[in-house]
């Protein structure tokens, strides 16, 4: 196992020291919420967009970060370089609502602040899968969460119904659960977005549908747009992906990925498609471009 640094509530500590209540919400009820933030050629990538989402998250959890941004990302900056990967480097941010004074799920029961937790980790480097013979994957009996249940679009520590989905696919030896929505409407992956290609016709469900609205799709949404090329964000089916040329998945950790079989049935040629390979590639080259304009406007 790689070598995992921490940032608890403030003091840098080996992970194998570090140490959280057992009265810690987020092990209790999994009352916390996340980023994934990771580096590209050693520099960070999207944080002002991971830190916005997260602060969103936790306004709809009713609970606030208690650092500002600027000393979140000082933290993030700082474990990075105390880790001192070789490779690119992962960190998790994680913020718990707080220490309960009993199991009690009220939060009333709460009696700190919430805290805030940083792991950083050497990123592993891409599955060579992801962009030649590609991920095979299964539509799982367990539906994505109801916006009106745990609203998919809130990034909480609590991914149990995730966990029950890639456990089924994993039973069906498939890689990745796809999740169907309530009204029969594809969503998405356990940790990804998927994006559907028929011809030259390029979709993803729409937030709408359900999501999360993963950073890495805003950032292909937007690199397509600027670029000319057609994209769609809408409502799809179960049948608009069993139909589908190409299936691709974009996170960020995967960035893009393809997935080249479906319930034991091969997509489209059983291949990562033409389209898959031209959206990673020019991803490839959009990260590069990215990276340069953040730490310009960041320095
Ligand atoms: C459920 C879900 N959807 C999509 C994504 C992709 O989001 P991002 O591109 O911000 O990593 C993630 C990432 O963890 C996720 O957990």
């Amino acid at each position: 196992m790689s070598h995992i640094l921490c940032n608890l509530d403030g003091q840098i500590v080996d992970a194998a020291k570090a140490t959280v209540s057992v009265l810690d919400r987020s092990f209790l009820f999994g009352d916390s919420i996340y980023e994934v933030v990771r580096t590209h050629r050693g520099r960070l990538f999207g944080v002002t967009r991971h830190l916005a989402r997260l602060e969103r998250s936790a306004a709809r959890l009713g609970f606030e970060v208690p650092i500002d941004e600027a000393e979140l990302r000082r933290r993030i900056v700082d474990l990075v370089a105390a880790l001192g990967a070789t490779g690119e480097t992962y960190v998790r941010v994680v913020v718990s609502r707080g220490t309960a004074s009993e199991p009690n799920i009220d939060p009333a029961c709460t009696v700190s602040g919430p805290l805030v937790v940083l792991y950083a980790r050497e990123l592993s480097p891409p599955d060579p899968r992801w962009r030649t013979t590609g991920l095979s994957a299964r539509v799982v009996d367990v539906l994505r969460n109801d916006r009106r249940a745990l609203d998919p679009a809130v990034k909480s520590g609590n991914y149990l119904n995730n966990i029950l989905g890639l456990m089924d696919a994993k039973r069906h030896a498939a890689d990745i659960a796809l999740f169907l929505g309530t009204q029969g409407q594809l969503t998405e992956s356990e940790t990804s977005n998927v994006w559907l290609v028929h011809g030259d016709r390029l979709r993803t469900p729409s937030l709408e549908s359900g999501i999360l609205a993963g950073i890495t799709r805003d950032y292909v949404l937007e690199m397509l747009r600027r670029d000319g090329t057609a994209c769609e964000e809408c409502m799809l089916t179960e049948s608009d992906l069993r139909t589908a040329d190409e299936v691709f998945l974009t996170s960020t950790v995967k960035d893009v990925c393809g997935i080249t079989s479906l319930d034991g049935s091969p997509i489209g040629c059983g291949e990562v498609g033409p389209v898959t390979r031209d959206v990673g590639e020019r991803f490839a080259v959009e990260l590069d471009r990215l990276v340069e304009a953040e730490s310009s406007t960041s320095s």
